[in-house]
Order: structure tokens, then sequence, then C-alpha cells
């Protein structure tokens, strides 16, 4: 054969490999699934199951910092409950300053002895007084303590690109310079690693309202500042589009596609309502929780979309699709601070969450970082405190479960699953994704969206034989099911009953509205 035409051959087997393949049966029946245990070929980056901290609410003040002489049990004013618990979902990379933030903080304000650190007004969120006791310093202790990569937001819409290179200097540079001194004088002698930089955010809106075309030139001039020195290679992230705005997408990636590592889409989902009444966090009804799995199935076409344009400007795949702002967005809770974007999180969240991560996994070749919004008392939440409480939320539960997946080989899979109705609309009534890790265990997450039906579920592992199985599932008998601190454990994985090996196959009841991890030897 000539060599021309091996590479056509290769061309077409790669072009029919599927992932994953769901389709929805006509009558309803048994549910099958079929995962390719032989065929793992796509490495699930550890940091799809990233997180994202602002200077948002009680985010980081409170959720993090209470400050060195708090009576809330610290190591260098950072709490020590909620690091601990945040240390078992295996944290890859959590992003800051923000977010909006991002885009009118200026990080020199951040260093020094913080009873001598500038104030600075948080317009964005609240119009709060920022005191910048949290900083550079603060925050790369918080990721030394997680045991993280540190991805920053650069500030573009009100910063200076001297600034933004100052900053790098100043976290990375190992010689002799200015920037590196006054690190030092402030305590750090070696650098740090920063592994992603973001090139500001959400420019086309909060980040200096700019047209994608004006934000690709200063895109350019920016970029250029934000340097590599010796040691430490750093990650350049351009502002991608908030939803489905693939014209922005498509004039970055024409004009600036060279000078970017990656660049970063943003995907906030809700119920019924709209920007003005998002929905009740924990008081809605049916048609709102079929409406946020509608709105979060969405997320597969988005990414979908994304890779045409990504393989049309891109096709060598230099450019990696991150997620790094998503999740439910609801109206605050009554009663808290307007702007500190508080919400509580329900058994509803936790699936919502189980969907978007099956679609990260089930789109690795691209997706390689993914931030949830945010990690502690705003949006999205794994954690809420008060005080001196705190508490696990149903989608902290869903990232432990799912946790496994973390650098493991993607396994493709084809589903065949019953419809999930409501007004003549159907959605397929599971969403999975499967992968192997490095011990040769395979796990599959399952989310059964249907908040009344069960579903029995039959599954073989082509080019493997199951010995051993042991599954966990978060579910609840409401939908709003969600920890308070009066009672912070209603709703927490528990095993899952009803799975067995038959004769080489696998059968399981998975339970309605639930998210299930299965571990199979
Ligand atoms: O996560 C809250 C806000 O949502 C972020 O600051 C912004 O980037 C997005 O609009």
């Amino acid at each position: 054969m000539t060599k021309k035409l091996v590479l056509g051959v290769l061309c077409m087997i790669l072009s029919t490999w599927t992932v994953a393949k769901t389709t929805i049966q006509k009558t309803e029946g048994v549910n099958k699934l079929t995962v390719h245990a032989d065929q793992g070929r796509e490495t699930i980056a550890p940091e799809i199951y990233g997180h994202f901290a602002e200077h948002l609410g009680r985010c980081v003040y409170e959720g993090f910092w209470v400050g060195e002489y708090s009576d809330i049990p610290n190591v260098r004013g950072i709490r020590t409950d909620v690091v601990e618990a945040l240390k078992k979902l295996n944290i890859p990379v959590l992003r800051w300053p923000g977010g909006c933030f991002a885009d009118e903080y200026h990080w020199k304000d951040g260093i020094g002895p913080r009873d001598q650190r500038p104030k600075m007004v948080n317009t964005h969120w609240g119009m709060v007084t920022d005191d910048n006791a949290f900083g550079t310093h603060e925050f790369l202790d918080l990721c030394e303590m997680l045991g993280c990569e540190a991805y920053i937001a650069g500030n573009v819409g009100s910063g200076t690109p001297e600034e933004m290179q100052d900053w790098v200097e100043y976290m990375t540079f190992d010689g002799d310079s200015e920037m590196a001194n006054l690190r030092r004088k402030n305590g750090r002698e070696k650098p740090w690693k920063i592994k992603y930089f973001g090139v500001g955010n959400e420019n086309w809106g909060c980040g200096g309202s700019m047209t994608p075309e004006y934000y690709s030139d200063l895109y350019r001039q920016y970029q250029t500042y934000v340097r590599s020195y010796p040691g430490n290679w750093v990650a350049k992230v351009a502002c991608g589009p908030g939803g489905m705005d693939y014209n922005w997408v498509e004039v970055i990636l024409k004009k600036i596609g060279a000078r970017m590592n990656a660049y970063g889409q943003h995907y906030y989902v809700r119920g019924t309502g709209n920007w003005t009444q998002k929905g009740s966090a924990t008081n809605f009804d049916d048609k709102e929780w079929f409406a946020l799995m509608e709105n979060t199935l969405k997320i597969d076409e988005i990414i979908r979309r994304n890779k045409e344009l990504l393989d049309k400007y891109d096709p060598h795949g230099r450019i990696d699709l991150y997620v790094d702002e998503w999740g439910t967005w609801w109206d605050e809770e009554p009663g808290t601070k307007g702007g500190f974007l508080y919400q509580q999180n329900t058994l509803r969240d936790a699936v919502s969450a189980g969907i978007f991560l099956n679609e990260f996994n089930k789109h690795c070749d691209r997706v390689k970082m993914c931030n949830i919004a945010q990690i502690n008392n705003v949006l999205q939440a794994m954690i809420l405190t008060k005080g001196k409480e705190m508490l696990l939320t149903p989608t902290y539960h869903v990232f432990e479960m799912y946790k496994a997946h973390q650098g493991a080989k993607l396994l493709p899979s084809d589903l065949v699953c019953n419809g999930y109705e409501m007004n003549g609309a159907k959605l397929a009534a599971l969403n999975v994704s499967a992968s192997k890790d490095s011990s040769g265990s395979i796990h599959v997450t399952i989310c059964n969206l249907d908040p009344d039906a069960p579903a029995e579920l039959e599954f073989v592992l082509k080019g493997a034989k199951p010995v051993s199985i042991t599954g966990r599932v978060l579910t609840a008998e409401a939908m709003n099911t969600h920890n308070t601190f009066e009672n912070p454990n209603v709703i927490k994985p528990t095993a899952l009953k009803n799975l067995e090996i038959q004769k080489g196959k696998i059968c399981v009841t998975l339970l309605a509205k639930s998210v299930s991890v299965l571990k199979i030897n």
C-alpha cells in the first residue's frame, strides 16, 4: 500500500471512531450499554475537575480567608476545615481572582504587609470594600495546601501590559530583578510555578465590553508580555465566548489562534426562567427540573460547535478548549446580600453537574480544563459556610464520586435508553461516561435524569471480563433535597444495591433522579 492510501485508511478509521453514542429507543424497554473496555485512547485531563474562586461575596473571604487571628481554626489565615474537605476532591487546578473581578484587580495592592495594603471597591459584586488581605501570596499558599495548580486571570479591561508582565515576573522569575526581589522582600524566596495565565475574562462583557476584533488586537499586545521565564512554561489562555457566541470563537481563532494555547468558554444554566428571574434554587417544579436537564445537555452541542471551528482553524489540535466557568445560576437566597450570588444546592444541581462532567469526559480530546463556578458560597458551590460551620453540597459529592476519572483513559460507550419526556420534548433518560484507570479498574458514572422512573440497565464490557462490581449512588426522595446547617448530612452518597454480574453481563437498577458511580474490576 502506498503511504497516501495508508494515511487515507487511517483518517477514515479515526473519523468513524466515536467516543459515545446515545440512542433513545422507540418503545420503552431495558436500557443497554456497551463499554468498549479495549479501546481507551484519550486521557481525561485531571484539570477537567478544576475549580474557580473569585473575590465575590463570601467565596474567598469567609470561604477560605478568615485571617490568622480568627477563632476559626486556620493555617496562616486560611480555614482548615474547608481545605481538609476540598483535599478529598483531589483538586487539580484553581482559577483566581475572577471572573469579572479580574479585570479590575491590581495585583500590587495585594502584596506586602497586610495592614499597609490599599483598599478597593469591588464594583461588580455588591460594592463592598476589599481590603486586599487575600492576595498573590495567600492564593498561592492556598494552592500549595490543596496541592493544585494555579490558574491566574490577568487584567486586560483596566490594567496595563506592564502590570501583567510584572505579575508574571514577580511570581515566576528566579533571577535578579526588581519584581523577583520584591517577592523575596515579601517573604517568598523561590518562585512559584504558574501553569496557566488567562489574558482577561469575559472581555465581551464585564471585562471591557469589547468586540472580538478589538479584544483580539489587545490580546496580541498583552500576551506578548506574559513571559515563560526559565523553569516555568506558562499556557496563555484567551477569553472565549459566553454561551453560544460562535462568532466570537471564529474571530479569535482567526486573528489570535497562533498566539494562544487555549481559550475559555463559559456556560451557565438555569431552568425555565430568564436572567432577571432565574428561579429558586430550592423551590421548583418538575418542568423546571426538566428545563435544567435540557439546558445542561446543550453543553454537548456547544462543545461540538467549538470543536468544528477548532478543527477548521487548528487542524493539528494545538489549541485546547477550556470551559473555565460553568454551572447552575439561580436567584440569590432570600435574605442574603445582593450581588453575593449565594445559592443553595440541591439534588437537581448534583444531577446537572454529573451530566456536565460526563460530557466533558466524552470530549476530552479537546476539552482539557473546566472550572465549576464557584468553589465556596457562590453559585454552584462545593462548600457552604456560616461562621464556624460548613457543609458539603450535593455537587461536592458528585465531584468526589467522579474523581476516579481524573487522569484515566476515556472508554467509548454506546447507550440505548428510554426517553424522559415533558410536554412533547424528549431527552435521553440516562447519561453516561466510562474510563479505565492506571490500575485497570473501570469506572462508569451514570445519571438518571428522570425524577420519577428508575431504570434497569444491562451492560457489557467489550474486551474485558467483569469479576467484581461495587457502586455508590447520590439520590433522595425529593427533587429539592439539600443539606442545611441544621441537617448537614441529609444527602450524601450511599452504597448502590441491586447490581450484579450475570454471565458476564452487568445488571443494575439506577434509581430515579440519581447520580451513580460503578467500579468494575
Ligand atoms: O461566576 C460569576 C461571574 O460570572 C464571573 O465573575 C463572570 O466571569 C461571569 O459572568
